[in-house]
């Protein structure tokens, strides 16, 4: 976490002088289930230690909003009343929240906010949730009486990337974000919004992060087009069986995809291959983690950096060159983290092999690519909270 001491310096020196309220909100891992969410699937992410930090105050306008990007020293200003709202991205989170949260009846009016992140940014951990979600955790604070439910801070930060930042993404990294809590992964039915908390402490095993350092971008970026991808195979699936309701591939079964296959091309049947596969897998993950077996969450790890290379196709040279020094180096499990084409690789290590594998990846990587990858050990944090 950002010290606060930093935010408030620099709140206080780009603003008024005065001081207002500090926000922190997280970003996240996740051990499996990817490309599920927005296919009715399950999750199984955790909220790190790692997140952004805001420091917010109500300015008094009516509709102004002056806001202090601290790692990027850069400042926008804006008027909440503007439709357009600002164009520099990152103030679009900014604007995007507040007008979800005055949908949601919030009457947000001016505020000042400074903020700084330690999420690395475009890793797949989620830093965009981590900004929205740590907005509308303060703007609920300052304008609503915190009567908004964490649920539908959710909801508006997922708002925010369709409606504002132009990404079609599903409710992982916003759930992660602001349920998160110490210690605990949770697993998530995206469909039904029911979840459960996991206490994860693997005895004898590491679970650590190596980020590729290519950089993912998911606005205007395949993404979408995988979403569509998907959502062409469930309208397919539809039109044959009128007799069922047909929402997400989650109502889908393997039988079903088989009966679309040359009519959806080969290419969105790949995809739904996969997101059918991975949700079988993370039930499969749940199990073994309930008996302690670590082998299978392996294995299932494995499988899924597999679909999400061959079927799904996210992944990039780097990230298989990682996935396959952790196979060389006996790691138990090991896969893309987060929407893909680029970012980090999570690995499930037992701790005695531990330092060989970091070692050897960043030899190897470093061979091959002219620059280390980063080692992120994970630490399973608290979701959104005021600070003070
Ligand atoms: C991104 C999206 C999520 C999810 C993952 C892939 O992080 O924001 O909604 O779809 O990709 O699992």
């Amino acid at each position: 976490m950002i010290a606060i001491e930093e935010v408030r310096k620099r709140f206080i020196k780009h603003f008024d002088g005065k001081t207002g309220s500090i926000y922190f909100s997280p970003g996240r891992i996740n051990l499996i289930g990817e490309h599920t969410d927005y296919n009715g699937g399950f999750v199984f992410p955790g909220a790190v230690d790692k997140g952004v930090t805001a420091e917010m105050r109500v300015n008094g306008t009516e509709d102004m909003v002056m806001c202090y990007a601290i790692d990027l020293k850069d400042r926008v200003d804006f008027h909440l009343n503007d439709e357009k709202g600002p164009r520099t991205s990152w103030a679009r989170y900014i604007f995007g929240i507040a007008k979800e949260m005055q949908k949601l009846g919030v009457p947000v009016k001016g505020f000042n906010i400074a903020f700084s992140g330690d999420v690395p940014l475009g890793a797949g951990m989620s830093s965009s949730a981590a900004m929205e979600s740590c907005f509308a955790c303060g703007l609920n604070d300052l304008f609503g009486d915190n009567k908004i439910s964490k649920w539908d801070m959710v909801l508006a930060g997922q708002a925010t990337e369709h409606n504002y930042c132009g990404v079609n993404c599903g409710i992982m990294d916003q759930f992660a974000s602001v349920f998160g809590e110490e210690g605990k992964l949770m697993r998530l039915d995206c469909y039904s919004r029911e979840f459960e908390y996991f206490p994860f402490k693997p005895e004898g095993y590491k679970l650590v992060l190596l980020n590729s350092c290519v950089k993912h971008e998911l606005a205007g970026s395949p993404y979408n087009d995988r979403r569509n991808s998907c959502e062409r195979v469930v309208k397919a699936v539809a039109a044959r069986h009128p007799e069922a309701i047909f929402e997400t591939l989650r109502d889908c079964t393997w039988e079903q995809l088989e009966e679309v296959r040359s009519e959806v091309g080969e290419e969105d049947y790949k995809r739904a291959h996969f997101v059918l596969g991975e949700k079988d897998r993370v039930l499969a993950v749940c199990e073994a983690l309930n008996a302690g077996d670590y082998e299978t969450v392996g294995k299932k790890m494995y499988e899924t950096h597999e679909g999400l290379s061959k079927e799904y196709e996210v992944s990039c040279e780097e990230l298989d060159f990682l996935n396959d020094i952790a196979k060389e180096c006996g790691v138990t499990g090991s896969r893309i983290m987060g929407g893909g084409f680029g970012g980090c690789t999570i690995n499930l290590v037992k701790e005695e092999l531990y330092e060989n594998f970091i070692e050897t990846a960043r030899r190897k990587y470093a061979e091959k690519y002219n620059k280390l990858p980063k080692v992120i050990d994970v630490i399973i944090g608290q979701g959104s909270h005021k600070i003070c």
